[in-house]
C-alpha cells in the first residue's frame, strides 16, 4: 500500500482522534511561533488535516499547507472554510510536486512527517531549495532509533496487516546530521514529548 493510500484510507479517523499529547503539542505550536514574522509566506508539508497550519495562520501572510493524501486535503478545506481564513491554501502533493509551488518561501513546516520517509535528507535538500537564503526549516520528528527499536517488529506486523504506515526509525544525532548536511544550521532544539521522543528541530538555511 503506498503511503497516500495508508492515510487516505485512516483520514477521518485521524481527523477525529483528540491530540495524543496536548501539552507537547502546545509547546510545539508556541516554540514555533516565535520564529514566525507577520509577513512571513510559509509552506507547511504533510500538514494532516491543517489543524496546526490554522492555528498558526493569524501569525503569518499566508500558509500553503500541503499532504500526500487527498482525503486529508479534502478535510482540510473542510476545516479552514469553517475556520473563515482565506490565508490558508491546502494542496495535495509531496515534496517535489508542481502543486507545492516554487517558493521562496520565508519557513518550511514539517511536524511527524520526516519518519515517515524512507529517505528523509533528500525530503530535507529538497526544502532547502524551497527557503529563501536564511529561511527556517522547522520540524517535529519521531525519533525511535535510539530506544524504541523493539517496537520495530510491532510495527513491520501492524505494516502487514494495513495499520500502520511505514516508519524509519530515526536517531536524534541521524535527523540532526542529516538537516545540517542538506545546507542548515540548527538554531534551537527540543523534545516534545520526551517519550516516544519526538524532536522538534529549527534550522537555518546557511
Ligand atoms: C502523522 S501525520 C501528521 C500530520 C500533521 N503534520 C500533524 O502533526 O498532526 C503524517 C501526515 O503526513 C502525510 N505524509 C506521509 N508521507 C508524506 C510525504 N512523503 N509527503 C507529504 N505528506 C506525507 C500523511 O498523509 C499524513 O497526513
Amino acid at each position: 500500500m503506498t503511503a497516500a493510500a495508508f492515510w487516505d484510507r485512516v483520514a477521518r479517523k485521524y481527523a477525529a482522534r483528540p491530540v495524543a499529547n496536548p501539552d507537547a503539542y502546545e509547546t510545539t505550536l508556541a516554540r514555533t511561533r516565535a520564529h514566525l514574522h507577520p509577513d512571513d509566506q510559509v509552506l507547511e508539508v504533510g500538514c494532516g488535516t491543517a489543524s496546526t497550519a490554522i492555528r498558526l495562520a493569524p501569525h503569518v501572510a499566508r500558509i500553503t499547507a500541503s499532504d500526500i493524501a487527498g482525503e486529508m486535503v479534502a478535510i482540510g478545506r473542510e476545516k479552514v472554510t469553517a475556520a473563515g481564513l482565506d490565508t490558508v491554501t491546502c494542496v495535495q502533493g509531496a515534496l517535489g510536486d508542481p502543486a507545492l509551488g516554487t517558493g521562496p518561501y520565508d519557513v518550511v513546516l514539517a511536524f511527524n512527517l520526516l519518519h515517515l520517509t524512507r529517505d528523509p535528507g533528500a525530503e530535507v535538500r529538497k526544502v532547502h531549495a524551497l527557503l529563501k537564503p536564511g529561511g527556517l526549516f522547522i520540524s517535529k520528528t519521531g525519533c525511535l532509533g535510539d530506544r524504541h527499536g523493539f517496537l520495530k517488529p510491532v510495527i513491520g506486523f501492524m505494516r502487514l496487516l494495513g495499520r500502520a504506515p511505514y516508519v524509519n526509525f530515526l536517531t536524534v544525532a541521524g535527523i540532526e546530521a542529516q538537516i545540517r548536511d542538506a545546507g542548515f544550521e540548527i538554531v534551537e532544539t527540543g523534545t516534545y514529548p520526551a517519550k516516544p521522543p519526538a524532536r522538534f528541530i529549527v534550522a537555518r538555511k546557511r
